[in-house]
C-alpha cells in the first residue's frame, strides 16, 4: 500500500507534465515555448499591429490614410485622427445629422455589417446618395476591412441646419 502511495506521488508530477506538453502540443503544433505562447495570447500580434487601415478620399480627391482599432467606427476615426472633412460627424453619432455620410466601394460595402432603420432614414437625406453609402457613426471596424476606401462626398446635409433655419 505504502509502496502504491510512493509511486503515485512520483507519477503524478510526470503525468501532469505529459498531460500539459501534450494539450499544449494539440493548440499550438510545434515546439514547447511556441504552444506555451498559445496559451499565453504571446503569439498575438502587438495593439499596434491589430490595427486597420483606412484610406479616406476626401471632397478634395486626396487620399488620406489612417488607422483605426477594430471595434471603432468610422466616426471614431476621424475624430482620433483629427481628419478634416468639414462638417463631418455634427451629431456626433447620435443619428440626427447624416453628415458623416461616406461611400465605398461595393465589396467593402457587402462587408459593412447591418444597416438599421433609423440609419436608413437618415441616408435617405444625405447628399450625393449611393448605392453603397453609409453613416460613418454607425459602420465599426474589423480586420477583414483592412485597406478599405471611403470617399467623403462632395457635400454634406445637416437635416439639422434647415430645420434651424426654415424655423
Ligand atoms: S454623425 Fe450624425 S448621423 Fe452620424
Amino acid at each position: 500500500m505504502a509502496l502504491v502511495t510512493v509511486m503515485g506521488r512520483l507519477l503524478a508530477p510526470v503525468r501532469l507534465r505529459e498531460y500539459c506538453r501534450r494539450t499544449v502540443a494539440a493548440v499550438a503544433p510545434g515546439s514547447w515555448l511556441t504552444g506555451l505562447r498559445g496559451f499565453t495570447s504571446g503569439t498575438r500580434p502587438l495593439r499596434s499591429d491589430n490595427k486597420v487601415t483606412i484610406n479616406f478620399i476626401n471632397r478634395d480627391g486626396e487620399k488620406v490614410t489612417v488607422k483605426g482599432s477594430p471595434g471603432d467606427s468610422l466616426l471614431d476615426v476621424v475624430i482620433n485622427e483629427d481628419l478634416d472633412f468639414d462638417g463631418f460627424g455634427a451629431c456626433e453619432g447620435t443619428l440626427a445629422c447624416s453628415t458623416c455620410h461616406l461611400i465605398f466601394d461595393e465589396d467593402v460595402y457587402k462587408n459593412l455589417g447591418p444597416v438599421t432603420d433609423e440609419e436608413l432614414d437618415m441616408l435617405d437625406l444625405a447628399y450625393g446618395l449611393s448605392d453603397t453609402s453609409r453613416l460613418g457613426c454607425q459602420v465599426c471596424l474589423t480586420k477583414s476591412l483592412e485597406g478599405m476606401v471611403a470617399r467623403v462626398p462632395e457635400s454634406v446635409a445637416d437635416i439639422r441646419q434647415s430645420k434651424d433655419e426654415s424655423g
